[in-house]
């Protein structure tokens, strides 16, 4: 029986060798460890054997057993291998396939119209100049002429910032680009105070204020500030370069229109207009039958204004605005919802 055992185990590594895919493995292993396999009638034929055999034969078979499986294994596992690198070596990569279109990112409307207004005013000699989004209620309103209890406060909302801060001054998000005119020439005027140097500069950045959103008004938006100080500035070099911004930004022909406003740091005020690009002035929905649009706010920047800012009222004058990018790209591209610029919708990004 030992002997037969021993014939059984040299068949059946012999035979092993031979075999060269899976399939001849899969009848390797139903003709060698199958039911019906030499070794399996080993096993069936145990009981009958004397009992003094049964031990040895027993232990020698399970041997067998287990050799033979530990071999199909390692075979099965090289014969995977030896498969995989045959597929490597006859797969071919087609190039002529065509590429997967890579889908563009494009520049954001505001983006658009905001490097639209620094190339108008680069070109007039203005610069950027960019001041802080978190301000305090001292260069927000107190320096630009807002007394403590103004009713233009009401206008605009604040998002205060909770934490240590002086009294009567707490921290806020800017309510409007304006506070950086302070900034600037405090910092323009702190190089030579004696004789402060002129200033031409745009301050664009965002907005916030704690309002009712709805399509017209969101509480975060942009604006374009600008900040004109020099001795000789006048209310004409105002509409001069207002007007003339308005042509370069919405077409050589607009008109525009100066009304007289009101805002505490600026005196006197205007609101500027444009005759309706849409419909040329006779009245449409988009100007509301006025035949007007409205553009911007702006005026001669209030002596209160100039001296906070380290400019003598009595040598210096100066202009300011500020204008809504998202106003202007409202109009130009007839949105009709400010909602849109910030929701981050890719459906409406992508039309621009
Ligand atoms: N800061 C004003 C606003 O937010 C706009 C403005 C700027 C008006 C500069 C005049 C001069 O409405």
């Amino acid at each position: 029986m030992l002997e037969q055992l021993e014939k059984i185990e040299q068949d059946a590594l012999s035979a092993l060798e031979m075999m060269d895919d899976q399939e001849a493995l899969e009848s390797w292993r139903v003709a060698y460890l199958g039911r019906s396999s030499p070794l399996m009638a080993v096993f069936d034929q145990l009981g009958q054997l004397p009992k003094d055999e049964r031990p040895a034969i027993g232990r020698r078979a399970n041997q067998v057993k287990q050799s033979l499986e530990l071999k199909l294994d390692e075979k099965t596992e090289k014969l995977k291998q030896v498969e995989l690198r045959r597929a490597l070596e006859t797969e071919r990569l087609d190039i002529t396939l065509p590429g997967r279109a890579v889908s563009l990112g494009r520049l954001h409307p505001i983006t658009k119209t905001l490097r639209k207004v620094y190339q108008i005013f680069a070109e007039m000699g203005f610069q950027v100049y960019l001041s802080r989004d978190v301000e305090t209620d001292e260069y927000n309103f107190q320096l630009l002429n807002f007394p403590p209890h103004h009713p233009a406060r009401e206008m605009q909302d604040s998002f205060y910032i909770e934490g240590e801060f002086e009294e009567d001054n707490p921290l806020l998000l800017r309510t409007h680009t304006s506070p950086g005119q302070i900034r600037a020439m405090r910092e323009y005027s702190a190089a030579n105070p004696q004789d402060p140097p002129p200033v031409r500069i745009i301050l664009p950045g965002m907005c916030y204020r704690h309002e009712q959103v709805t399509a017209r008004a969101e509480s975060q938006f942009t604006q374009v500030e600008g900040l004109a100080v020099g001795k000789t500035i006048t209310f004409s070099d105002l509409k001069g370069t207002l007007s003339d911004f308005n042509k370069r930004m919405f077409g050589e022909n607009v008109r525009s229109r100066f009304r007289a406003s009101y805002f505490p740091f600026t005196e006197p005020s205007a609101e500027v207009d444009i005759e309706c690009f849409v419909c040329g002035g006779e009245g449409c929905p988009v100007c509301k039958r006025t035949g007007w649009l409205e553009i911007l706010g702006c005026g001669m920047v209030h002596p209160i204004v100039l001296q906070n800012g380290g400019y003598d009222p009595s040598i210096y004058t100066g202009f300011a605005f500020g204008l809504g990018p998202e106003r202007i790209t409202m109009l130009c591209y007839r949105i009709e919802d400010i909602r849109y610029f910030w929701a981050n919708d890719i459906r409406f990004l992508e039309q621009f």
